[in-house]
């Protein structure tokens, strides 16, 4: 009866054989990030990855003969609406699955809704330790902050030779904030010393006044761990400051975005990240040419390669679970062993975190350049951070 009314379903019948009992109804899963607002080159660049993922296995026949849909939903980059969002997918849409492109304080705000629908969630790039926190359904495919502080306190203190530091930090963003906390743990650790700490917080436009006294403490690198289009702002202001020394941070400052908003004032810098266009491992080159291909000679950057490695290990899990049904996804989510990814190899860990190792990245003349790779020590657990920073003092009048 259902063959009459829906027409995909009438596709669905058509092909299956009489007395084929299998469900061949389509997989929802939803996705949602910072498609507009300040970061949607995040959301933009992880719906594409997840996108192409999910083509690629739709080409091939979908999943147990199953084809795969993506609803997609925009959050703006604000966490009330990556909640409200969510609420939507999980009750609405009756998604089964959640890949979440948006930065760490989306996922914070949208995993308890995905965690009480017991609907699975994956954030590809989120690093905020508290994320798969949550619960028990919230995974991630990318590793976490006191790793990623931790690759940029011993680059600068090792490879740059640094002995002080300044931090400027996006006080509102949970990632910034145990960013600051990690790299200052790190950095002091190794015999460096942070000189100051200053704080913003995101669509700020004037920086000058931390920015003055920032170049008054005069470190010997600025570790900036905060998103692109604010960073893009500072490192200008920096520069027109008469400020020189290396600007330093993470993977919040991955975006093609970047160049555009911040031209020449970011040579020189540093990042974190999750992996490089460069690499001429043939996976990463395989999967750069094909992304090129699918998306107008666009590079992928690292939250399109996470995204894709978090559709494909979310699919690949579906398939060995034989069921779309939450408890039992979940289930076959957490077992996920040695799922060879473009961005590395994932497994993942009861925590339902992966444990990958990052790279270093060098901003020259819009591009970003490889480094080196610095590989995680231990499977050790995150250490817990230590009470934030103060907030910024009269920010406005800075
Ligand atoms: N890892 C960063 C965060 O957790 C940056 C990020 C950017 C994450 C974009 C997701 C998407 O906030």
């Amino acid at each position: 009866m259902a063959c009459v009314v829906l027409q995909l379903i009438v596709v669905s019948c058509a092909r299956q054989q009489p007395g084929d009992t299998r469900d061949r109804s389509t997989i929802k899963i939803g996705y949602f990030g910072d498609l507009t607002g300040p970061t949607f080159n995040f959301g933009q660049s992880a719906k594409n990855g997840a996108l192409m993922a999910a083509e690629e296995i739709n080409q091939a026949g979908g999943i147990n003969g199953r084809k795969i849909d993506i609803v997609i939903e925009d959050d703006q980059g604000s966490p009330e609406l990556a909640a409200t969002v969510v609420n939507k997918l999980t009750r609405q849409d009756k998604v089964i699955a959640l890949i979440a492109g948006g930065a760490s304080g989306s996922s914070l705000a949208a995993g308890p809704i995905a965690q009480s629908a017991r609907v699975p969630m994956i954030s590809p790039s989120s690093t905020n330790p508290a994320v798969t926190q949550i619960g028990d359904y919230i995974f991630r495919a990318c590793f976490l902050d006191p790793f990623q502080g931790e690759v940029m306190a011993k680059f600068s203190y090792s490879s740059l030779q640094a002995k002080t530091a300044a931090i400027m930090l996006d006080f509102n963003s949970p990632y910034s904030r145990d960013l600051t906390v990690f790299f200052e743990l790190s950095f002091t650790k190794l015999g460096g010393r942070v000189v100051t700490k200053q704080s913003y917080t995101q669509g700020d436009s004037d920086f000058k006044g931390q920015l003055s006294s920032i170049s008054a403490a005069g470190p010997d690198v600025i570790y900036l761990p905060g998103y692109y289009g604010d960073i893009a702002m500072i490192a200008k202001q920096a520069r027109q400051l008469g400020i020189t020394q290396p600007l330093l941070g993470g993977d919040g400052w991955d975006a093609p975005e970047l160049w555009q908003l911040a031209g020449d004032s970011i040579n020189g810098s540093y990042i974190s990240n999750h992996y490089s266009a460069d690499d001429p491992s043939p996976a990463i080159q395989t999967f750069v040419h094909d992304y090129k291909l699918h998306w107008g000679n666009l590079t992928p950057d690292a939250h399109a390669a996470l995204a894709y490695d978090a559709m494909r290990f979310l699919l690949e899990a579906i398939e060995r679970a034989g069921t779309t049904e939450g408890d039992k996804l979940r289930e076959a989510l957490a077992q996920t062993r040695n799922f060879s990814g473009v961005t590395g190899i994932i497994s993942m860990d009861s925590q339902r975190n992966a444990v990958k190792s990052a790279v270093i990245l060098k901003l020259q003349d819009g591009r970003y350049i490889y480094q080196e790779t610095i590989q995680p020590e231990a499977v050790a657990a995150p250490a817990k951070p230590s009470p934030s920073p103060s907030p910024p003092k009269s920010r406005k009048k800075k």
